[in-house]
């Protein structure tokens, strides 16, 4: 807890530390910290206190940590990352501030992720604290847990989904693999692993129980980066503009969903990548120009305001260490959003509003010299590094 600001008069702050312990005497308050903001006038100065109740010490603050251009690029952590990670746990190896990872990214259960993130960081990530574009799908479970649904994307979307309950769930490649030449070039692809016996074979070898020609699809997961765009372009509208049916023509628009909506993201090359919102721009020109109705779909991930109310109550649940207490009766004075995408990270955070509190790196997408004009952050730093060392001094912390 924190008290907005106490007013001290100056010649009081020699015995300032006698004034502040005084509220501990009361035995209510296990620990304070106390700094002074400014002087208000000649005899006044502006004290922030903060003070933490006993056996219940909570932080006022958490962080968010994006992963693309400020923890890794690529496979290799960049910016400091595994040193300022490290100043937030204590030598027991527990954590003194509640933290999570806040990406758009995926392709991966959560719990794979944090094991990937622990290996690379040095430090032990807990699954419930990685966020990523298309964690808030397992919602859409009482929708489509027993309908057939496909997912596309890096790594492994079809396992991702079912992982989240879903039921009846083909990868688009899989669900491809069953209607021949769907993929008119496919045989030019010659870093395609998997040839047409072997395909054989392994639909003999799983084959479903339900009959892909007939079972209609419901809805279409853009869970990560495409891997082959020319192939998923074409199948998805083949399954949309059909109403769920490749080879057929009837029905309505399936739901299609995408995990995040970023333009650009900053991987392992030295200039942006093209992202899923990229690939989602493909595919609506292409649609709109070969159906008659507009493509319709949902866009998951930063900058939606949604994301940073869950982040928020995620930080509460990790704040409360899982004691049985009602995650909403703690909040936050502030949450810290630590991006490299003005119009992704930064846009996200300003939109939420209180508490949260952005910081921009320029370790990824943004590389300007001061701040981003479009998307202005509360605070430009070179790394994560000194981001996290920017709100440890901020807090009081060191
Ligand atoms: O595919 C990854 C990407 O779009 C962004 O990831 O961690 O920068 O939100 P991140
Ligand atoms: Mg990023």
């Amino acid at each position: 807890m924190r008290f907005p600001a106490v007013l001290i008069k100056v010649s009081d702050c020699t015995s300032r530390v006698p004034v502040l312990l005084s509220f501990q005497a009361h035995g209510i308050f296990s620990r304070l910290q106390a700094k002074p903001q400014r002087e208000c006038d000649s005899s006044y100065l502006l004290w922030t206190i903060r003070l933490f109740r006993n056996g219940n010490a909570r932080s006022s603050f958490g962080i968010a940590f994006d992963i693309d251009g400020v923890i890794l690029r690529g496979q290799v952590p960049v910016g400091g990352s595994p040193q300022a990670l490290g100043r937030l746990y204590d030598d027991s190896g527990a954590t003194k501030v509640p933290f999570l990872f806040l990406t758009n990214g995926g392709g991966v259960p959560e719990s794979r992720r944090a094991i990937e993130l622990s290996g690379l960081l040095g430090v032990n990530i807990l699954p419930s604290q990685v966020v990523q574009g298309h964690s808030p799908f397992r919602n859409l479970l009482n929708r489509y847990e027993y309908e057939l649904i496909v997912a596309t994307g890096k790594g492994e979307p079809a396992v991702v989904m079912s992982e989240y309950g879903f039921k009846k769930v083909l990868s688009l490649e899989e669900y491809a693999s069953y209607f021949e030449n769907i993929d008119p070039v496919s045989q030019y692809k010659k870093w395609t692993t998997c040839d047409l016996a072997t395909k054989a074979r392994q639909h003999e070898m799983f084959e479903p129980d339900y009959d892909i020609f007939s079972e209609k699809v419901r809805a279409a997961f853009v869970v990560s980066d495409p891997v082959d765009w020319g192939r998923d372009i074409q199948v998805l509208c083949d399954i949309l503009k059909s109403g769920g049916l490749p080879d057929k023509h009837y029905g309505d628009q399936p739901a299609l969903y995408f995990a995040a909506d970023d333009l650009e993201y900053q991987a392992a090359f030295p200039t942006k990548r093209l992202g899923v919102g990229a690939f989602r721009i493909a595919l609506e020109c292409i649609f709109n120009r070969i159906h008659n109705k507009p493509l319709q779909y949902t866009s998951y991930g930063k900058p939606n305001p949604f994301v940073f109310k869950n982040a928020e109550t995620i930080l509460r649940k990790i704040q409360l260490n899982d004691k049985n207490e009602d995650a909403q009766s703690h909040s936050f004075e502030t949450i810290y959003m630590i991006g490299d995408n003005p119009p992704v990270d930064i846009k996200g955070a300003k939109q939420a509003g209180h508490p949260w509190f952005s910081i921009l790196t320029r370790t990824g997408v943004f590389r300007g010299k001061d701040n981003d004009p479009d998307f202005p952050a509360d605070r430009v730093v070179d790394t994560v590094e000194e981001a996290v060392e920017y709100i440890l001094q901020r807090e009081c912390c060191l």
